[in-house]
Parts: structure tokens; sequence; C-alpha cells
């Protein structure tokens, strides 16, 4: 009857140690310690087994059923652990549907982008066009033909990025403002024009928290016969309204650029303090926002336009400068530093 057991025992063994699976294991259970088993028999039959023998049989059959079902145990762990890993390591089979799904992450609008958008559809609802032009310029365009000539002091209102063009060839530059696009749009179009140009500005300067040495305009330009100074008060001053509240008050000042005659500077009253003084407008109640003009007559005639019929204005504005002011930011830098924490608010 001992050897019997021992024969069990070590079939058992042999068996599991190559199961594959629960089933497998299961069967293996039922074979060796289910109740029609010969282990379960044994120990059943103990009591009729002759006296001498019965106490170290019951013991034997005792001992290796403990054994198998401590074995049984140990193996069904051993596979739950492995099933878990399939699952996480090759979704082998099965799949956590009730699980969220993973987010798409969704791009969004540089806050510039926005703001020159938010510009460009107050002016297309004015009747302006929106046009873009080459951020890599002629001199022609940025300066001489705005009445810029070469050496005039005007010159020093830009700090410019030069391209190495070589000795003799056209002078070229990065353009420091929008307005040469004005020079582009008349030579190819003639009157009626309203246009706005959006884009990228450079300029050669050490950046602060009011500078850096690229940036956004938005260029404005309108002619036509009969227009005079009072549509380029009444388009900018309905602009300024629509942007910054129906509330605003504006002020008109003399200023100086060498392409426009007269030539202005346009601010708005204060909208956090209504015009008392405080820190965004410096304690004068105004905040300057852009610089205009009535097209000067030179530079119409350049494009071949008769000033004697025709007549326009044009205006120019920083963006960084527009959408600071409006949201309070107090460094242009952030803007162009590429951190999500500051771009993600807008
Ligand atoms: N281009 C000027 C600048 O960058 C801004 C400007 C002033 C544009 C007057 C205009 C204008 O069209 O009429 O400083």
């Amino acid at each position: 009857m001992i050897e019997k057991l021992a024969d069990i025992k070590s079939k058992a063994l042999d068996e599991l140690s190559s199961l594959a699976d629960f089933n497998e294991l299961e069967a293996w259970r039922v074979r060796y310690l289910g109740k029609k088993s010969e282990l379960t028999q044994i120990l059943r039959g103990v009591a009729s087994i002759p006296p001498e023998q019965r106490k170290a049989v019951g013991a034997s059959a005792n001992e290796l059923r403990a054994t198998l079902e401590d074995l049984y145990r140990e193996n069904k762990d051993a596979l739950k652990e492995r099933a878990f890993q399939d699952v996480e390591t090759t979704a082998k089979g099965y799949k956590d549907v009730s699980l969220p799904g993973r987010p798409i992450p969704l791009g969004r609008l540089h806050p510039i982008t926005q703001t020159v958008n938010e510009i460009c559809s107050i002016f297309v609802a004015l009747g302006f066009q929106v046009v873009e032009g080459p951020e890599v310029e002629w001199d022609y365009y940025n300066f001489e033909a705005l009445n810029i000539p070469p050496d005039h002091p005007a010159r020093d209102m830009w700090d410019t990025l030069w391209i190495d063009t070589g000795s003799g060839q056209r002078p070229m530059l990065l353009r420091t403002h929008t307005s040469p696009m004005q020079i582009r749009v008349m030579e190819q179009t003639q009157p009626p024009v309203r246009v706005v140009v959006p884009g990228k500005v450079y300029r050669y300067e050490a950046t602060d928290a009011t500078h850096e040495s690229m940036f956004y305009q938005l260029e404005g330009l309108a002619v036509d016969e009969y227009i005079t100074f009072a549509d380029l008060k009444g388009t900018l001053y309905e602009f300024a309204k629509r942007l910054f509240g129906e509330e605003r008050r504006v002020r008109f000042r003399c200023d100086y650029f060498p392409f426009v005659e007269p030539g202005v500077e346009m601010a708005i009253d204060c909208f956090i303090c209504g015009g008392q003084g405080c820190r965004l407008c410096s304690g004068t109640g105004w905040i300057e926002i852009l610089g205009a003009g009535m097209v000067h007559p030179d530079v119409l005639r350049r494009v071949n336009y008769d000033p004697e019929v025709y007549t326009g204005f044009a205006f120019g504005l920083g963006l960084e400068r527009i959408h600071m002011l409006r949201y309070g930011i107090e460094d242009i830098r952030l803007f162009y530093s590429n951190d999500l924490r500051f771009l993600r608010q807008f």
C-alpha cells in the first residue's frame, strides 16, 4: 500500500510538470484528489486495513493528500499570475472595453495667430481684403519707395537686418515693417484699394520685455477717389471699438512717418482705469496702439497713381502689443519661448 502511494505521488508530480493551462490543472486535481481518485479510495479504506499497517498507511496517505493539495494551489496561483502578465504584455485575446479611451492631444492656434485672425475679420467686415507678402524684401520696397532714400536719417527709425547680397547687387533685407506691401499692392492693382496685410517683421534689436527681433505687424491701406482724413478716423475708430469695446474713445496726435502726410498716432482711452491713469497707461489715461496717415503724394506717384485723382490712408500696428494690452501680458518674449504653460492659456 505504501508503494502504491509512492507510485501515485511520482505519477502526479510527473504530470504536473507538463500542465499547460487551468483546464489541465483542474483535470489533474480531479484525477489525483477527486472523489473517485485512487488516493481518496485509499483514505476511505484506511479503516479496513489491518491494524499493524493502518497507522503508517493513514499517515502516508494524508501526507500525500496535503502535498498534492499544496501543489495544486501553488500551480493555480502561478497560472493566474501568468495570465495577468499575458494580458498586460501581449493583450492576448483580452481587451478591457470598459476602460476610458486615450485622449488624442489637440493642438491650438498660437495666441498671435488668433489675434491676427480676429483683427483681420474686423477689417474684412469693413470691406478690406487680406493679403500677405515676402519677409525677405528689397531695400526699394522697404525704404526707397516709401520716401526713405539711402542715407536719410529716417532710416534710423528701423534697426535693420541686412542680407549679404554681395557688392554691386541690389540691397536686400528682412522687412522691418509691413509697409512695403503698400507699394507691392498698388503696383499690381488699380484703385479702389482696401487691403490689410498681417505678417512677420524683423529688427536688429536687443530683446527685452517690450522688444523682440521678430514680431508681427498688420498694415492697412485704402486708396480711392475722395478718401479723406475723416475716413481714416472713422475706420480706425470703428476698429478700436470692435476690438477694445464699444465705449472706447480715441485720440489722434501728430506723428512723423516718411510715407504719410499728415502722419498720426492713434491712442485709445485706457480700458483699465477709464482714463484716470494707472500702471497699464503709465498714468496718462491713454494707450498708443497704432501709427497712420494720409498716403504721401510722392508714394502714389511712384506707383503711377495720380495724386490729383486718388487719395488714401494707411496704418500699421504691432500685434503682440495689442495682445499684451488685452490680456495684461508684461513680456513680449513669452510669445516665442515655446512655453506651453503660457501658450495653453489662450
Ligand atoms: N510702418 C510703421 C512702423 O513700422 C508703422 C506705420 C505708421 C504704418 C504709419 C503706416 C503708417 O502705414 O501710415 O513703425
